[in-house]
């Protein structure tokens, strides 16, 4: 089993997401015996909350639920469980590195949008501040990313793809 965590600062927006559309491709490609996903957030405002409303009706619109998640912090054993850690931008990724005080795990760690073919500045935009376009921008940035992502891990650990 491959453990994937997504990470955001409220794991309400982006990593949720993250967390369910990466989930929709590996059921799809039949690979769920393989890889499991999960999500966390580096800030404790919302642990307990569901997914923001306005990121859980662009995911609707588009087929994915978020339903059923609750957010919770990332914690320091994290970094053991799992096999791979995805930042949405460069400030989580520097707070998930500060936990790591023996410097074991920072090969597990890394931006998420270093998988996407347009990668920009390789973060996912916060959209909780903004409107309703910054809601489909990031679901537009991670439905790519999380592809192309599935597509690696299937190559990197020689999974068989559901025909
Ligand atoms: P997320 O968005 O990190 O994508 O879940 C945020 C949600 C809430 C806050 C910040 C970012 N907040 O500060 O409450």
């Amino acid at each position: 089993m491959t453990r994937v965590l997504f990470v955001c600062l409220g794991n309400i927006c982006r990593s949720p997401l993250a967390e369910g559309v990466f989930r929709h491709y590996v059921r799809k490609a039949g690979l769920e015996d393989h890889i499991e996903v999960d999500s966390a957030g580096t800030g404790s405002w919302h642990v307990g909350e569901p997914p923001d409303r306005r990121m859980r009706r662009t995911a609707e619109a588009h087929g994915i639920s978020l339903d059923g998640q609750r957010a919770r912090q990332f914690e320091k054993e994290d970094l053991e469980r799992f096999d791979h850690i995805f930042a949405m931008d460069k400030e989580n990724l520097q707070d998930i590195l500060y936990l790591d005080d023996g410097d074991a795990y920072g090969h597990k760690v890394r931006l998420f949008r270093e998988f996407d073919p347009e990668p920009g500045d390789y973060q996912v935009p916060d959209p909780y501040y903004g409107g309703p376009q910054g809601f489909e921008n990031v679901f537009q940035i991670v439905d790519r990313t999380a592809r192309t992502l599935l597509h690696r891990l299937v190559e990197e650990y020689d999974l068989e793809l559901r025909q």
